[in-house]
């Protein structure tokens, strides 16, 4: 069995967790942390069943690093990063939900978050992860660095383009997720009477801190590829949970709908968590609800060059949580879609 701590039990995506390693058959929750919450048990902060309610909280300066093989860390950014060096310095392989290990340049990570990273060393270890771009490397990683949701969706959205080179101008990234994306702690825009029955766009155009992990990501997949940028635009709906990204690309000229799909078809006939829609389908919120999977539809605009790509995911499921059991699995060796399917 794989012996497990959560740090930051108390959130959205700590709940996803707890719930997906309570079925997976090589986990162990050892612990769970939370400052506010420490000494109460989790069914006294969430309404869950007995089974995963009794374990109690500890502070995370109690919680045995030593003891586990794995940490989870589901804090917020900046808080994350001590909280992950101390994980490893005792020994513990680490998945990091929180953006702090995802940007590969300190300066970049400091540019678009506001502070200077505290841990080069880390975050110089760390692996973006996306196993579908990164699968050998996460095998390999002791600190895996899970994509944020937005990211995931897009990325995977225009992964098999970027990867062939087709990227070019600007590509329209117009996203939409559940109020759960914003986390469990209190914000004016989550209020129910402001996101319930409201559809609000913010940090619009090229101002959103996803925006950075999508181009570091996407320019990876092929040193050679030309001039192109992201435009994004994030939408909160009111619904709880659940993903969509419409993107918006130009092809080079000559390159035909059909050689798209194909493209496509071939980067993720194998991977057990993206699937591609059949012709003249569009993915949905609904295609991937409650799972760990990416849908994605590919419509062509007649008459034009344009393609216009829908990704689909949810949030705490391939956009969080279920992807960091996706990495553990990977981690430690295991069937990639134990406990997933
Ligand atoms: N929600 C999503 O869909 C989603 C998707 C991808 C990535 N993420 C990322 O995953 C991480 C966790 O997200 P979440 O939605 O679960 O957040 P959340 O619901 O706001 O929960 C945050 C957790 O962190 C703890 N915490 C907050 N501030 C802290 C601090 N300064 N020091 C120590 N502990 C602190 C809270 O514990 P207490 O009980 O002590 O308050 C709580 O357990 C974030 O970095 C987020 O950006 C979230």
């Amino acid at each position: 069995m794989i012996k497990i701590g959560i740090i930051g039990a108390t959130g959205y995506t700590g709940l996803e967790l707890l719930k997906l390693l309570s079925r997976h058959p090589a986990a162990e929750v050892t612990w769970l942390t939370s400052e506010q919450s420490a000494g109460q048990r989790f069914g006294d902060v969430f309404p869950v069943a007995p089974a995963l309610g009794d374990q109690v909280l500890v502070a995370s300066a109690s919680a045995d690093l030593a003891g586990v093989d794995l940490v989870f860390c589901c804090l917020p950014h900046a808080a994350s990063q001590g909280a992950v060096a101390a994980a490893r310095q005792a020994g513990a392989k680490v998945v990091d939900l929180s953006a702090d290990f995802r940007l590969h340049d300190p300066a970049i990570y400091e540019q678009w978050y506001g502070h200077s990273h505290q841990h080069h060393d880390l975050l110089a270890q760390a692996v973006y992860g996306l196993p579908e771009l990164h699968r050998a490397e996460i095998a390999a990683a002791d600190l895996v660095a899970n994509p944020g949701c937005y990211p995931t969706s897009v990325i995977l959205g225009l992964a098999p383009l970027a990867r062939a080179g087709w990227l070019m101008g600007p590509i329209i990234a117009d996203s939409k997720s559940g109020v759960s994306g914003a986390g469990r702690s209190l914000s004016l825009g989550a209020h129910f009477v402001e996101a319930n029955e409201n559809l609000s766009p913010y940090s619009i155009g090229r101002t959103h801190r996803h925006l950075p992990e999508m181009e570091q990501e996407l320019r990876l997949l092929n040193a050679e590829s030309g001039m192109w940028h992201v435009i994004f635009s994030p939408h909160l709906v009111p619904i709880s949970r659940g993903m969509l990204s419409t993107l918006y690309v130009t092809l080079p000229e000559g390159v035909e709908p059909a050689a798209v799909r194909e493209c496509y078809a071939a980067m993720y006939a194998d991977e057990p968590f993206v699937y591609l829609l059949k012709p003249g389908r569009v993915a949905t919120f609904a295609h991937t609800a409650h799972t760990n999977t990416c849908a994605i539809g590919l419509t062509p605009v007649p008459g034009t060059r344009t393609v216009i790509i829908t990704s689909s995911i949810d949030n705490l499921g391939k956009g969080a949580s279920g992807q960091a059991v996706q990495n553990m699995n990977v981690m430690f060796g295991l069937g990639e879609t134990v406990g997933l399917m």
